[in-house]
């Protein structure tokens, strides 16, 4: 297991967003979990962190933003 990456999705349509996190982890070897999630864990231990959702009305799930904000 990759400690050092992390992928966090948000996926509330079709699931075609996990899908692709999934995947990505697999191969990469490491975690993906919900940016939901992800705002009450400490990500200071990763040196990668992928984002991915869908587009809703223009713009991605609110819950990547937040995450990121929450980054130092
Ligand atoms: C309510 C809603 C709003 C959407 N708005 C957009 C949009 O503004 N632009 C776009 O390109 N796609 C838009 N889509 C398409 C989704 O981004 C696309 O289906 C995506 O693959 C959904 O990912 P998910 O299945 O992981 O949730 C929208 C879909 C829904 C259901």
């Amino acid at each position: 297991m990759n400690h050092k990456i992390i992928v966090l999705y948000e996926s509330i349509y079709n699931g075609n967003t996990i899908k692709l996190a999934r995947s990505m982890a697999q191969t990469l070897g490491c975690r993906f979990i919900q940016a939901q999630q992800a705002l009450t864990e400490d990500l200071s231990q990763y040196s990668a962190i992928g984002f991915g959702s869908g587009i809703y009305f223009g713009t991605h799930h609110p819950a990547l933003f937040e995450v990121v904000e929450k980054l130092d």
